[in-house]
Order: structure tokens, then sequence, then C-alpha cells
């Protein structure tokens, strides 16, 4: 394929295949961020891009323990925060426990990002500790710090957002596909989480 694009170039005369490059012809509508939530939003872009590749990688390997956890965890609402509790120690079957808990409970993260009370992370942070044990709201106050631990989506036109959070949910459901171990559910879901990169990659762009 990539050959046959080549040559196809190479008769055209033309050096560069693809996208054009003129700034004047980018159809993208320019989202103007702080500099260091972009610098954020960039590296959470690496982030899910090496995700991405580890799911793949997990599938095509037949590891569905390691493609639930890169779902789950990496991919899907609030992985700041499941990163953080991972690297603070927190097993991993208690990270997806909680967050499982706290989606039923209607209280996780993305519920609150879904409604008008977007952009207070203090009112996520309180809602998560009404249905935290001591001891767990120790651990999350701790990891997440004087209000950080909070990705960019609160700075995002709402419907940028939006578009996150389709990313966020086909995670959830690449993640329950290789929990009930459905291949064709699977590749399904794996291929949402590909339309919603490509379909916010399509429309957007960084100043
Ligand atoms: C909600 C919108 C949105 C979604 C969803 C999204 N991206 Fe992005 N991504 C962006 C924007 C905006 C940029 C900056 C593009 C620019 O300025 O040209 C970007 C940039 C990137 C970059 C370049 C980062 C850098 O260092 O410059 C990578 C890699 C990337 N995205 C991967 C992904 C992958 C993989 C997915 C899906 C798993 C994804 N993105 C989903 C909006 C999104």
């Amino acid at each position: 394929m990539r050959r046959r694009m080549l040559v196809l170039v190479m008769a055209g005369g033309v050096l560069v295949a693809g996208p054009s490059l003129a700034a004047d012809d980018d159809p993208r509508q320019v989202v103007d961020l702080p500099p260091k939530v972009a610098e954020q939003l960039r590296a959470e872009m690496r982030d899910h891009l090496a995700g991405l590749d580890d799911a793949v990688q997990a599938l095509a390997a037949g590891d569905l323990v390691t493609l639930e956890e890169v779902a789950e965890v990496r991919l899907s609402f609030g992985h700041h925060l499941w990163q953080r509790l991972l690297d603070d120690g927190m097993p991993l079957a208690e990270v997806i426990a909680l967050k499982h808990r706290l989606a039923e409970a209607g209280v996780g993260p993305g519920s609150l990002a879904r409604t008008d009370q977007a952009g207070q992370p203090e009112v996520l942070q309180q809602r998560m500790r009404d249905h935290l044990s001591e001891a767990e709201r120790a651990r999350v106050a701790r990891v997440i710090g004087g209000g950080q631990g909070m990705g960019p989506g609160r700075h995002l036109p709402a419907e940028m957002r939006a578009m996150g959070f389709a990313l966020h949910d086909a995670a959830d459901n690449l993640a329950e596909a290789a929990r009930a171990g459905d291949p064709a559910a699977m590749l399904d879901s794996l291929a949402e989480v590909t339309t919603a990169c490509r379909s916010c990659h399509a429309v957007y762009r960084l100043k």
C-alpha cells in the first residue's frame, strides 16, 4: 500500500503526499489553551498513543489481562488519578475496583464533567471523598495533592470535551470486552477507540 502511494507520488512529480502543510488550508479549529495546559494535553496524547500501541500488542498476543488494564486505567476516565494510585503502590485490582465502585455510585471521574459542574475539580473531589473509606480518602487526597491530578479536559471547549468522552467511553467498552473475552467486541471497541482519536484530530488543533 505504502509502495503504491510512493509510486503515485513519483509519477505525479510532487514531493509531498498526504495532507497539505499550508496553515491557510488547515480546516481544523484552533484551540487556544494556556501553555502549561497545552503541554499537558500533548503529553497526555503521547501517552494515549503508547496506551493504544500497548492495547494492540496485548490483543495480538492474546494477553487479555494487560488489554483490560490498559483500557481501564490508561485510556479511560480518571486515568491521571488511577495512574497516581498505581504509582503510589495500590494494586491494580484495587484501583479497578475503586474505579467501578465510584462509577456505579455515579460519582467517578467523568460523571461531573458531563454536567454543568465541569471545571470544578473541588466538587468532584468532595463527591469522591463522600464515597471513599477513610483510608482511601487519605490516599486519594495525598496523590491528588492540592487540587492537582485533574486532566486538561476542563479547559477544553464543550464539543471537544465530548469527543474526549467518546474516547474514554470506547476504552471502557474495550475493558469490558477484554473481561468478557469476546474477540469481536474487542475489535469493535478498539475500532471505536481509534475512531475517537481520529475524529478529534480531524476537527481541532492547538495554537
Ligand atoms: C478530544 C480530542 C482528542 C482526542 C480524543 C485525541 N486527541 Fe490526540 N491530539 C488532539 C489535539 C488537539 C492535538 C494537537 C494537534 C495539533 O495541534 O496539530 C493532538 C495531538 C496528538 C499527538 C501529538 C502529541 C505531541 O507531542 O505533539 C498524538 C501522538 C496524539 N494526539 C495521539 C492521540 C491518540 C492515539 C488518541 C486516541 C487514543 C488521541 N490522540 C485522541 C486532540 C485529541
